[in-house]
């Protein structure tokens, strides 16, 4: 109930700022699944499961408290629209990032991150990288478990190496697959080893 009045309160607070020409006022993090996800219990799980992963290689990397609420944000927000019914081409991760900046997430970094959870993306800053990182590492995912977990525990030491060999294995699946490399996934490739 009181949370149901926060959000009506919020809501109206944005709603008159943008009538007044007010800027928006740095966001409040997420720290939950937004009220209009749409998710069943696994994805729910696998959310949270992401989102503890971000925490503990947070504490491992002593980033600030800022930084860990923006992980924390992107990690509850990238699949909260994975189930639901989505206009035909828009992936879900787009969908998440439109509806989270209309209810007044303005970090570009986090709204970028959510984005393009699922392909990478060359112009992310360390949000999405870690979102992708725990997306693909986190440990539910029963596919090469002992391998994920592995890098999963190399990731505050050795990030940006990891961040390589996350990307190769996925593009890797895919050729194997005969599936098409997203032109982003290429250029988020690139990017990194351009470093
Ligand atoms: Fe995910």
């Amino acid at each position: 109930m009181l949370a149901a009045m926060l959000e009506i309160a919020r809501r109206a607070s944005l709603a008159i700022s943008r009538l007044l020409g007010a800027p928006p006022r740095p966001s409040e993090p997420t720290l939950e699944l937004p009220a209009w996800a749409r998710v069943g219990g696994r994805r729910r799980a696998h959310i949270r499961r992401v989102a503890e992963l971000l925490e503990h290689w947070a504490d491992e990397m002593d980033v600030s408290r800022r930084e860990r609420d923006r992980w924390l944000s992107a990690a509850w927000l990238h699949d909260a629209l994975r189930d639901a019914r989505l206009k035909g081409g828009m992936s879900h991760g787009a969908a998440a990032a439109d509806r989270a900046e209309q209810e007044g997430e303005s970090d570009r970094g986090v709204l970028d991150a959510v984005r393009y959870h699922s392909v990478g993306y060359a112009g992310w800053d360390d949000v999405g990288r870690m979102l992708y990182l725990a997306d693909y590492l986190e440990p539910g995912r029963k596919r090469r478990a002992k391998q994920r977990a592995e890098l999963a525990e190399r990731v505050p030491r050795e990030c940006e190496r990891v961040l390589q060999e996350v990307v190769a294995q996925q593009i890797r699946t895919q050729l194997r697959s005969g599936r098409p490399i997203h032109p982003l996934t290429l250029e988020f490739w690139n990017s990194l080893t351009a470093r």
